[in-house]
């Protein structure tokens, strides 16, 4: 059930009475525009809130993607009238949306915005939620459709589900829709990632449920299937005969000030590789789906989750470290343990690096490696996938002394592309042969600017179209993978290795490479 609208032709009326001036009758690429809804934030207050989502609901209505009665929601318990709350996304869409400001399109949204104040726990603030919405129906037409953005801690869904249940919001009435959206971390082992699937699923039953992996609304990430299943090329050789590894990197320079209520006691690991690295393995791994429905797409991704498993034994295969003060870019940054909130004897890492092993026919002996970590040497993410050496040179041993490893990288970000590594004869009377690189850069090859991850997500989601979400599934197969080594981790005495910010890790990440004879890239 979609209430979905395709985007009306030109001069066409769009079911809900919108003229969509701008479409070309032909162009079929044009993405759909949400039809009749409204969206409720809860945590409205919080940075993701006002960094994400609220820049991103005005850069698609910029883009003319929400319908014309569109309704936006806040929650929360900061004493505001529907103005103040206007003001807040004012400047938060002033301050970080992607699009240009346009008056004429801010005052057509700004007429949907309400705010309700209230604590979860209070009753009468949820009633008021409740008749909120319904007068959002009669005044803005928005037919009864809303979603529930829980930005929230996890610790507060139950509470927050329940209130929904019964102040009636989350009820569906005939062709109407109601859905929730809940941000990560679900959980923080599998059993609790079960126990909070089971609250959400209490109420929400499992089609109304988006959980976000913002990695997933990513362009670059979707171009992983369309490199893979859309071109003849890789296919051949995306397997163990030819594979030798694959590196995930996620790589951040910030470090974590303001951010120790969610961060301490949490840690890389749970932050970064339980969701979006394994997700990133996931769409390297899987076979090709049958098609791109969202039911194909996800069984492909739990067979492959299914299948990985983490290689021991962890002293020697996994790492993870911490990061101290340090000379960054020009500048002298604190150790974590110097970071306003951090407990200075946290044992939180900011640094997780695992080997994986995908037991399939496909991947059988190709090690996975993943790593992430805050306050190393730059900000990138890539999946780079190196091949083996070709099995015989013809060729004396001096000549190829410049000749590593032939690689495939997805640059995921920044600078978004794809880079080939492979040997070329150097020029001159000499046989020498060294690496050279291959581009495709999104910035050149494309004119048109990628959108945010969060605005595809939020349109994907209001149109009902469930692709770019993980089920639960996929989010309790990815605890099953990680819990083995959290548990390690925790049984051990020491914290983890110290690292200098602005360097790539502790040594142990190194030796972690070095005990195959491998290293890992300097990205
Ligand atoms: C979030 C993590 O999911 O992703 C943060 O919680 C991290 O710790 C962020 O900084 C990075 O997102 P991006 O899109 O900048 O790579």
């Amino acid at each position: 059930m979609s209430a979905s609208t395709e985007v009306p032709a030109t001069g066409e009326r769009g079911a809900d009475g919108w003229v969509n001036p701008l479409r070309d009758p032909q162009d079929r690429r044009l993405p759909r525009i949400a039809g009749p809804c409204g969206l409720v934030i809860f945590g409205v207050t919080g940075d993701l809130s006002r960094k994400k989502l609220m820049p991103a609901i005005y850069d698609l209505a910029n883009r003319g993607l929400l319908p014309p009665g569109f309704a936006l929601v806040g929650f929360a318990r900061r004493d505001w009238a529907d103005e103040d709350f206007s003001e807040v996304v004012h400047d938060a869409v002033r301050a970080h949306s992607r699009t240009p400001f346009r008056q004429e399109v801010w005052n057509k949204l700004a007429q949907g915005f309400r705010f309700v104040q209230g604590s979860f726990d209070d009753d009468a603030a949820f009633d008021r939620l409740e008749q909120t919405v319904a007068d959002l129906d009669r005044v803005r037409g928005t037919n009864g459709n809303h979603a529930f953005y829980l930005s929230i801690p996890p610790g507060a869904f139950p509470v927050v589900c329940k209130q929904l249940a019964r102040s009636g919001l989350s009820a569906q009435h005939g062709e109407q829709w109601r859905r929730v959206v809940i941000e990560k971390p679900f959980g923080h082992d599998l059993r609790s990632a079960m126990e909070l699937n089971a609250i959400v699923n209490e109420v929400f039953p499992e089609e109304s449920v988006f959980r976000i992996d913002h990695y997933l609304g990513k362009e670059t990430v979707q171009n992983v299937l369309a490199l893979r299943f859309a071109n003849q090329l890789f296919e051949p050789i995306w397997n163990s005969h030819y594979v030798d590894h694959v590196q995930i990197t996620m790589a951040e320079d910030i470090g974590l000030g303001g951010r120790a209520g969610y961060y301490d006691g949490i840690g890389a690991a749970r932050d970064v590789i339980q969701n979006h690295l394994l997700q990133l393995l996931a769409f390297t791994a899987m076979e090709e789906p049958t098609s791109f429905s969202a039911a194909e797409l996800r069984t492909e991704k739990i067979k492959i989750l299914n299948a990985v498993t983490l290689t021991g034994p962890f002293e020697e295969t996994t790492a993870r470290g911490q990061y101290t003060g340090g000379w960054q870019g020009g500048q002298l940054v604190r150790g974590l343990k110097e970071e306003a909130g951090f407990d200075p004897s946290s044992k939180t890492e900011t640094f997780a690096a695992i080997t994986c092993e995908v037991n399939t026919r496909r991947w059988a002996g190709v090690p996975f490696y993943l790593r992430t970590g805050k306050r190393l040497g730059r900000r990138v993410t890539e999946i780079a996938v190196i091949f083996k050496r070709a099995p015989h040179l013809p060729f004396d041993a001096t000549m190829t002394e410049e000749l590593g490893q032939n690689a495939l990288v997805v640059r995921v970000q920044p600078d978004e592309g794809v880079t080939m590594r492979f040997g070329s004869k150097v020029p001159g009377s000499q046989m020498e042969v060294r690496d050279v690189t291959m581009d495709f850069g999104y910035g050149t090859a494309f004119t048109e600017a990628s959108p945010e991850a969060y605005e595809r997500l939020i349109l994907d989601m209001l149109l009902g179209e469930p692709s770019l979400f993980p089920v639960n599934r996929e989010v309790e197969l990815a605890w099953r993978i990680l819990d083995p080594v959290l548990a390690h981790w925790a049984a051990q005495e020491d914290g983890p290795d110290p690292y200098h910010a602005g360097t790539w890790g502790p040594d142990s990440a190194n030796r972690m490479m070095a005990r195959t004879g491998r290293v890992w890239r300097r990205p």
